[in-house]
């Protein structure tokens, strides 16, 4: 006797049909899965029977094979205890479920035939209504993370009994329904805003030109400086995101294990500050069990690499990718994988070893050597991709002490949106590029014409303040975005003049 049920798996961010059958053919009793499962699918067996016993109901004890197709494919995980239970339970039990090609099952099994919450459950959903399956069944702690996707019945099922109780007509479930809009909305808020910053006018514009073009900032400040605190905050003025990539992000948490039922959906964008030491899969991921790395979790928001310069040198090389292309390829035995990475670099480090370099009240302790050293371990190519570095000063006791609170965060997404808007229609049929910081160079120099001021200003610039020349392109777009900020067609020397000063670290005498 045969009996089949669809189910899913995850291959990247996206699912596919992992269909389970299970053949009962005479012989001593035995379950053999096949199908290239791994370690917990194999573990499957021994809870799937466990929990049919607990359930109350028979399973056929004879020889039981169990396929999981595509046969090629690597399965994963223990999601497929659902769908093998029910194949088991429908031969054990002898009975035909006429509509059950129409419906898709996931679901880890407790002992006591209890489901338990999978991973990536949001790809899955997408993938049955792709499939055009009439009804997805989900563990309930994962039905209104999948009931994100309308036009779909989602079912959330709290055990095995129950699932089949319905499966035969002897019980009425109701599929999830929720306003995910009122949902988006409500969860649209952030607990943190520039406002709570006192004084540092400077960086926080100098946040703003970033976000506004999508350039990658690097703060430079003593410790206490208020770094961590800024950048916490630089989510707040990115343009909110749209359903797409709320859905996006989501999946990468949804992926990661990272939701819960209060926490269906990811409506703000994501601040990752991942340690020094994590390690470089923890950070692009990839292991044998696939899962996005931090670069992958902060997709659609920011990536906060706090001490930037303790980082090892071979983690901020491997960045390199994810952060041109927004993407990470991650190669396996089982084949290569992309996750999504498109995020904003946000770094931090203190100007030397000990933290005080150039600060007004204490003094720096390390030899003109150790500075230089310390500020070299960001490799070059990396500082190439961050267009703008920003020093920070310890806050001033008269801007700590006052009581007037800062400029709100929405004040200056306002003004980001209007600017954001401008390169919109400026990049509109350019490509990939949808913002200056991704001006590719033929479109730099369609954009980034000087007047005569401003191209006087600088090559002064360039020489008396003894910029590398990798400062020279950077420079450009930035003074680009700030003409954005501007309202202004053209660059002028007031737009280079500010932008000049956004490359602290690439004037020579920094060491
Ligand atoms: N401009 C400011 N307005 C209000 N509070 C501030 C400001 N700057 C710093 N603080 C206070 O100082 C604390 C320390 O700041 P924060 O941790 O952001 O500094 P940091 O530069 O990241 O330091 P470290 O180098 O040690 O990581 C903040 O939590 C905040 O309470
Ligand atoms: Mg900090
Ligand atoms: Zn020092």
């Amino acid at each position: 006797m045969l009996a089949r049920v669809f189910s899913a798996a995850l291959y990247g961010v996206e699912a596919f049909e992992v269909d389970v059958e299970v053949d009962v053919a005479a012989g001593n009793p035995a379950i053999v899965i096949v199908g290239l499962p791994d370690a917990a699918v194999k573990e499957s067996r021994d809870r799937v029977i466990t929990a049919i016993n607990n359930s109350g109901y028979r399973w056929p004890r004879a020889r039981a094979t169990v396929n999981l197709a595509p046969a090629a494919v690597k399965k994963e995980g223990p999601s497929f205890d659902l769908p093998i239970a029910l194949c088991m339970v429908i031969t054990g039990e002898d009975v035909k479920l006429p509509r059950l090609d129409q419906y898709a099952f996931v679901g880890e099994l407790a002992l006591t035939g209890a489901l338990r919450p999978v991973k990536g459950v949001l790809s899955i959903a997408l993938w049955a209504r792709r499939a055009k399956k009439k009804a997805l069944f989900v563990p309930a702690a994962n039905a209104r993370e999948a009931a994100i996707v309308e036009g779909i019945d989602i079912y959330g099922v709290n055990s095995l009994r129950e699932t089949f109780e319905f499966l035969r007509g002897e019980r009425a479930l109701e599929p999830v329904k929720q306003d995910l809009d009122a949902y988006f909305q409500a969860e649209r808020n952030y607990d943190v805003d520039f406002a709570d910053v006192k004084g540092q006018l400077d960086v926080k514009r100098a946040i703003e030109v970033a976000v506004a073009g999508g350039h990658n900032i690097l703060l430079i400040g003593p410790p206490g400086s208020g770094k961590s605190m800024l950048a916490k905050r630089i989510p707040s003025v990115i343009p909110p995101m749209s359903l797409e990539e709320a859905i996006e992000t989501t999946k990468v948490h949804s992926i990661c294990g990272l939701l819960d039922p209060a926490h269906f959906f990811v409506a703000l964008r994501p601040f990752r500050s991942p340690h020094h030491t994590t390690s470089d899969v923890g950070l692009l991921g990839g292991s044998s069990n696939p899962s996005p790395g931090e670069v992958s979790i902060a997709h659609n928001g920011v990536l906060f690499l706090d001490e930037l310069p303790e980082f090892k040198r071979s983690t901020l090389e491997v960045l390199r990718q994810p952060i041109e292309d927004g993407k990470v390829t991650i190669s396996r035995a089982a084949g290569t994988m992309t996750f999504p990475s498109e995020f904003m670099l946000v770094g931090a480090m203190n100007p030397c070893p000990c933290g005080f370099f150039g600060d007004l009240k204490r003094s720096c302790r390390c030899g003109a050597n150790a500075v230089q050293k310390y500020r070299q371990r960001i490799s070059g190519p990396l500082l190439d991709r961050i267009d703008i570095h920003i020093e920070v000063c310890s806050v001033e006791y008269k801007d700590i002490a006052s009581r007037a609170p800062g400029e709100s965060s929405a004040a200056i997404a306002g003004r980001v949106a209007e600017a954001r808007k401008i390169q919109q229609a400026r990049f509109r049929g350019h490509g990939k590029t949808n913002c200056n910081a991704r001006m590719t160079p033929k479109l730099q120099k369609a954009f980034c014409q000087l007047d005569d001021d401003g191209a006087r200003l600088l090559k002064m610039a360039m020489m008396e303040l003894d910029f590398t020349a990798r400062a020279y392109d950077r420079i450009l777009r930035v003074a680009r975005t700030v003409a954005d900020l501007d309202g202004c067609e053209n660059i002028t020397s007031v737009h280079v003049g500010e932008a000049v000063q956004f490359r602290s670290l690439d004037r020579n005498w920094w060491g």
